[in-house]
């Protein structure tokens, strides 16, 4: 370059990153655009591939290192960053379905998906039907010709119902219907979806995966390759991106969540047993109890239950009662989301999706067990059920 003025020149870095240097971590890279040696290389360039870099919006070195690690957690093979848990439900609502389309959900699917497909898509000419979490093969009866799109979440994130995932998957297959099962509640390691025919996994990774209650993501993983291109290109149309920060947190987090699961586990159990000998409490909705529906499914598909239960209340305690007693809470915090190092209480009122359960109606708290000692949660409970 011939001689410029300095405010240019400040412009121009010649930075290569040092070779030699072994770092452990993985380098938060920044950018939107992404420059190109001569115009024969950006020609040649494909920005549906992970193998070359193309604008920051299709992949960075930090994404594509945390979309394969994502790919690895959850057995995959292709896994595709979105901005949170919803814009990865999304990705897959949008670039699977379309005019005249039938999608079937769970009837405690998490609820802004079950709106999305009612609302939005319903709009758009799509139909939404939604089935009895633990109806098993029954499906088949619900599968129409219209029907794209299977949603499977299990358990339900907040009553907890656990489907019988290889009926489902077998009843969608036969029939040519795509399944998509949001994993968020196992993180990645308490449940293995591809090992059942399941052809997307989606995850909030927002929850266990980051581990900090400090990042929003999601992410969407295929084994197959057409599908992959097909949600690529659906990703590319709605202009998701997610920063490099982020996904550095969700690395980092990465490395401790087999531990964090296990102790969260460990911890909700304990409380759990707790929780049932108290009688105030009429059912604890816990995968791993009996009394939850679905149990069976859970001990004969899951390998661990983490951190996130409920409990129903005796129908006699009032609503204004229970939010009292979660008021007076003093480690567990009120708030959505889970998968961080604190505890979380968030009082729901039944009645909507399940009209046949025999505890709608009665009060329930979603608990997600931190990483907080079990004695000392058990105790923070123990003064807040004075208020039942
Ligand atoms: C089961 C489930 N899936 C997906 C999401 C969406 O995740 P995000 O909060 O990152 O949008 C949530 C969030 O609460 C969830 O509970």
């Amino acid at each position: 370059m011939s001689r410029v003025e300095r405010s240019t020149e400040i412009l121009h870095s010649d930075y290569v990153p040092p070779a030699g240097f072994g770092s452990l971590t993985t380098p938060i890279h920044h950018a939107s655009t992404i420059t190109f040696q001569d115009v024969e290389s950006m020609r040649a360039r494909d920005w549906r591939r992970s193998d070359g870099y193309t604008y920051g919006l299709h992949g960075t070195p930090t994404t594509f290192t945390l979309e394969e690690r994502i790919a690895v957690l959850e057995g995959g093979r292709h896994t595709i960053l979105a901005p949170s848990g919803l814009a990865a439900i999304a990705l897959i609502n949008l670039s699977l379905l379309t005019a005249g389309d039938m999608v079937l959900l769970p009837a405690n699917v998490y609820g802004p998906n079950r709106d999305m497909c009612r609302s939005l898509l319903g709009q758009w000419g799509i139909t939404a039907v939604f089935y009895d979490p633990v109806l098993g093969a029954g499906i088949a009866a619900l599968i129409t010709d219209k029907t794209r799109l299977l949603w499977i979440e299990s358990p339900g994130s907040v009553t907890m119902e656990v489907g019988d995932l290889p009926a489902l998957v077998a009843a969608a297959q036969s029939r040519g219907v795509t399944t998509a099962l949001d994993n968020t509640w196992s993180g990645g390691l308490l449940l293995r979806p591809f090992d059942f025919g399941v052809d997307i996994v989606m995850q909030a990774l927002t929850k266990y995966p980051s581990g900090g209650s400090d990042v929003l993501m999601g992410s969407v993983t295929t084994r197959e390759l057409a599908l992959y291109e097909k949600l690529k290109l659906g990703h590319m149309h709605l202009g998701y991106g997610v920063s490099a920060d982020d996904a550095y947190l969700v690395l980092r987090g990465l490395a401790s969540l087999e531990v964090r699961l296990r102790q969260h586990e460990e911890s909700a159990l304990t409380l759990a047993h707790w929780l049932k000998g108290r009688p105030e409490v009429a059912r604890v909705l816990h995968p791993a109890l009996p009394d939850c529906p679905g149990h069976v499914f859970w001990k004969r598909d899951f390998l661990g239950s983490g951190g996130l239960f409920s409990f129903v209340l005796e129908p006699s305690i009032s609503q204004a009662r229970v939010d009292a007693m979660v008021n007076a809470l003093r480690l567990f915090k009120i708030g959505f989301s889970w998968g961080g190092a604190v505890s979380l209480a968030v009082p729901y009122i039944m009645g909507h999706s399940r009209p046949d359960v025999p505890w709608n109606g009665s009060p329930l708290v979603r608990l997600y067990v931190g990483l907080e000692r079990a004695a000392d949660l058990i105790d923070d409970l123990n003064q807040a059920f004075q208020n039942l």
